[in-house]
């Protein structure tokens, strides 16, 4: 937190360097545009393109003739074109597929305007489709989408209107999951699958009824189960899930080496077999801070390096330790959150050693403090092996709400509906090397003037900035609430981009697999300044995932050094030896990630590659070739001019050149009033489509996500019982073919009979019609309420 010598001396140094206009961005904020639908969740589909998912909600872009509800944003141009996507993705999951796709597991039921249930219901009394917002139940979605290039996709528009080749594919009534799921986590395993985790039936602030007398199942409100996809049979329930009933929505989840997997959540941590459905405890977390939503601490897995022998630690940090009965019930939190400090207190934990060795005397350690407390914080990896946390407030929690248990009317909330305030608009540097009591900085970053509460995100970019964007607090799109609906996003500079020259390596490989034969990289003299023996000693090749964030969370985010040596040539250009990935899967799951070399603290872009077979299944793996040894010159030396590398060493000494970026943003609002006024008749429009939507319901009571409850003027969560009582939906009715235009894509389309279901079969299932046919028959002889009831 405070200035080191060190730090103050970098700074000095780059203080005294004449900015140039590279230089000019470290540590700075700089507009991202517009991306149509505010940015709850995105992810990385390739070296161009961001996709962006929201809840449904009434966004002024259209398209299909309804809101649109997510967006594809490409990098270079910084602008979102609006996509098609059938059903409510509002709090799903999300991850990598081996193939370099993207998957996204469950949402909300359909809603309409004001977040109430969608006109069509389901038995339960859960929206099945709304006609005015023209969205399917998402609760149970399996929803894949293929990134495609540019190129492709001003070639034919089609794909964003739910073309499977490269839009959303999305239809319920072809892939879907066994149960309910919103806010379930997902984790890739080694072959590729993924494991979902628990969820909320139909959501709600906090997973439990109040007292908590039903903990599994909350009288159907709770989902403590997990399946897999592609589907190992039936979803088993997790005894985690029980002992941290309440608060457990979004678990935080580690492949750990051995396969096993850290999961955390309340205060508890489990080692856990998901395969044995087998849970070892480990130590609960210290003062019982709480990590998970809506307490939303910002959490990672430190980087894997040859240093460390790829040995994995985890790192929590903020949240809340708010009293068990502030938390409250499905409803709202029983105190006023936003009076009530975050926490800035960080823990990391190694569970195992890169062998899979459990560590015996396993226990959280103390790490140094955030310089501020932070609920809603989000960890991004950087190239560097260092990490920012960015977004997020210091006082309150996740979630919105339009009372609490003592602030009883909406018009006394005094941030609208936001549970959080103080948002936090500097971010700040971890270095996980540094001695500790020096590992946080925020020297010489700028203060965005943007809120990121509640359904904000951020995410690394190829060229090593970060994408930072949503916030939305808000049952439906409000832009004049004090933590309004946002659209603009921002670009953060880390404090490499002082530097005037940027490594450009060539020989970077597009593929990686599991141990084999090593491959060269070379990094030309142009690319660093000063001894080439000490720029090649201080150059690491590293593969970075950057995940699929939401919820302060990136899901599947990873970073894992690949081991080299090198030879450093007379022309000044290094050589690098480059190991493969080390021979476990569990390391690092095949997929997509981006490759960065990193020389003296300056990184090069990262480039795409695809690490593993490509499919799901067991990943060849081969003994790790031995890398020739180093080769030293003394005589050669880099080219680039001298101050290329000297600064930005991540250490936060980025120039302050306040002016020019602050006129970036403010251009960016200009704008953006701009765009309003031009949209206002589109705004017009569903505002009369509100209204006449209103006419038919009252406005949802209480905790709108919840309610979304009920059309009554009693305030009512999933939890309780009664008319609506539990809304344990997912019967069939969920797999019958909807009313209206469900889906515009083909039931011919080729994801019916494809890889997910051509693996071995679980033989609970059979064999006979494809097994998407099976499980489809399946759920509709046994729908959750009776798989529950068979199991009470
Ligand atoms: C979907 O997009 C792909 C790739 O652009 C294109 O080849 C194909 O013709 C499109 N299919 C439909 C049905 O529009
Ligand atoms: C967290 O777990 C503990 C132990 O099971 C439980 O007593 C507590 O109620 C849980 N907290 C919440 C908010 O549910
Ligand atoms: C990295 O490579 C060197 C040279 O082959 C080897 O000595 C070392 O053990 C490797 N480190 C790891 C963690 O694999
Ligand atoms: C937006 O928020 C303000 C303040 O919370 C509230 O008064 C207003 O009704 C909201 N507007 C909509 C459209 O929900
Ligand atoms: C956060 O809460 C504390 C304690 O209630 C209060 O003193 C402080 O002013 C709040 N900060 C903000 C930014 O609202
Ligand atoms: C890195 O990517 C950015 C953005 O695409 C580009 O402008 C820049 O030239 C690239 N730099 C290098 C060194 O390749
Ligand atoms: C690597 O480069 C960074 C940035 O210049 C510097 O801070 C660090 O001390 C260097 N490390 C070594 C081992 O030389
Ligand atoms: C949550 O608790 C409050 C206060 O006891 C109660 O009014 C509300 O009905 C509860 N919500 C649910 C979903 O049971
Ligand atoms: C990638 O795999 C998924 C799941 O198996 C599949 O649905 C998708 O079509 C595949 N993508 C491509 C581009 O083949």
């Amino acid at each position: 937190m405070l200035p080191t010598l060190s730090l103050l001396a970098a700074w000095l140094a780059s203080s005294t360097t004449p900015a140039s206009a590279a230089s000019s961005l470290a540590g700075t904020f700089a507009d991202g545009g517009n991306t149509l639908v505010s940015a709850m969740m995105m992810f990385l589909g390739n070296d161009e393109k961001v996709y962006i998912l929201d809840k449904v909600e009434g966004n002024a872009a259209q398209i299909n003739g309804h809101p649109a509800w997510a967006s594809i944003y490409d990098i270079a141009s910084r602008k979102a074109t609006a996509m098609d996507v059938t059903t409510n993705a509002f709090c799903s999951s999300g991850m990598h597929l081996p193939n370099g796709s993207f998957v996204t597991f469950g949402g909300n039921g359909a809603i309409g305007p004001g977040g109430n249930i969608g006109s069509l219901r389901n038995n339960a009394g859960s929206g099945a489709w709304d006609d005015t917002y023209m969205d399917v139940d998402g609760t149970k979605s399996i929803r894949i989408l293929n990134p495609c290039s540019s190129a492709t996709i001003n070639a034919d528009q089609t794909v964003l209107n739910g073309n499977a080749s490269c839009g959303w594919y999305d239809d319920p009534n072809v892939l879907s999951m066994q149960s309910q799921r919103w806010y379930s986590t997902a984790e890739a395993l080694a072959d590729g699958s993924i494991v979902i985790i628990g969820g909320f039936v139909n959501g709600g602030y906090i997973n439990r009824n109040y007292p908590n007398t039903d903990p599994a199942f909350e009288g159907g409100a709770a989902n403590p189960t997990y399946e897999f996809f592609p589907s190992r049979g039936q979803e088993q329930q997790m005894n985690f899930m029980v002992a941290t009933s309440g608060l457990n929505a979004y678990p935080h989840s580690f492949l750990m080496p051995s396969g096993k997997m850290l999961v955390q959540a309340n205060f508890s941590t489990v080692l856990w077999d998901y395969d044995q459905n087998q849970e070892t405890p480990l130590p609960d977390m210290p003062g019982k801070v709480i990590r998970v939503y809506p307490a939303s601490g910002a959490t990672a897995m430190l980087p894997l390096t040859p240093a460390n022998n790829y040995t994995p630690t985890v790192i929590f940090c903020g949240g809340s330790d708010m009293p068990d009965y502030a938390w409250g019930n499905y409803s709202w939190p029983f105190i006023d959150t936003w009076d009530y400090p975050a926490s800035k207190d960080c823990q990391r934990i190694t569970p195992e050693q890169a062998d899979g060795t459990f560590n015996t005397d396993v226990a959280y350690e103390q790490d140094d403090d955030m310089i501020e407390g932070r609920t809603m914080g989000q960890f991004i990896i950087l190239p560097t092996g260092k990490l920012m946390v960015f977004n997020g407030g210091v006082n309150g929690t996740a979630g919105y709400s339009t009372q609490t248990l003592v602030t009883t009317s909406y018009s006394e909330m005094p941030f609208g509906m936001s549970l959080a305030s103080g948002p936090v608009g500097t971010p700040a540097l971890y270095d996980p090397d540094a001695p500790k009591g020096s590992r946080w900085t925020n020297e010489g970053f700028d203060t965005s003037n943007i809120p990121r509460l509640y359904h904000s995100s951020a995410l690394l970019l190829p060229d090593a900035s970060v994408l930072i964007a949503g916030s939305n607090p808000n049952v439906d799109v409000n832009t004049s609430t004090v933590f309004p609906t946002t659209y603009q996003a921002e670009i953060f500079y880390p404090p490499y981009f002082a530097a005037s020259t940027r490594p450009s390596p060539s020989g970077m490989p597009t593929t990686l697999s599991y141990g084999g034969a090593a491959f060269d990289i070379t990094v030309p003299a142009s690319s660093y300044s000063g001894a080439a023996n000490d720029a090649a000693d201080n150059t690491t090749v590293a593969l970075v995932r950057p995940g699929w964030t939401t919820h302060g969370m990136n899901m599947g985010q990873r970073y894992l050094q690949l081991n080299n040596t090198y030879t450093v040539n007379s022309d000044g250009s290094i050589t690098l030896h480059v190991a493969q990935v080390p021979p476990n899967p569990n390391l690092f799951t095949p997929g997509p990630a981006l490759l960065f070399v990193t020389v003296n603290g300056i990184p090069s872009n990262g480039t795409s590659v695809l690490v593993g077979s490509g499919s799901v299944g067991a990943q060849p793996t081969a003994a790790q070739a031995v890398l020739p040894a180093s080769v030293r010159l003394d005589s050669a030396s880099g080219t680039a001019s001298g101050s290329s590398t000297s600064s930005g060493s991540g250490s936060g000494s980025g120039t302050t050149e306040g002016g020019s970026h602050t006129g970036a943003i403010i251009g960016g609002i200009v704008a953006g009033v701009a765009a309003v006024g031009v949209l206002g008749a589109i705004i017009g429009i569903c505002v009369a489509r509100r209204r006449r939507a209103a006419r038919a319901a009252t406005s949802a009571p209480a905790y709108a996500m919840s309610s979304a409850a009920a059309p009554t003027s009693v305030p009512m969560g999933p939890g309780m019982s009664g008319k609506y009582g539990g809304l344990r939906t997912s019967d069939s009715s969920a797999f019958v073919p909807l009313q209206g235009n469900v889906s515009t894509a083909s039931l011919g389309g080729p994801y019916r009979d494809e890889d997910p279901y051509a693996t071995p079969r679980p033989s609970s299932v059979g064999s006979g019609a494809p097994l998407y046919q099976q499980q489809h028959q399946q759920h509709q002889g046994q729908g959750y309420d009776s798989y529950y009831e068979s199991r009470r």
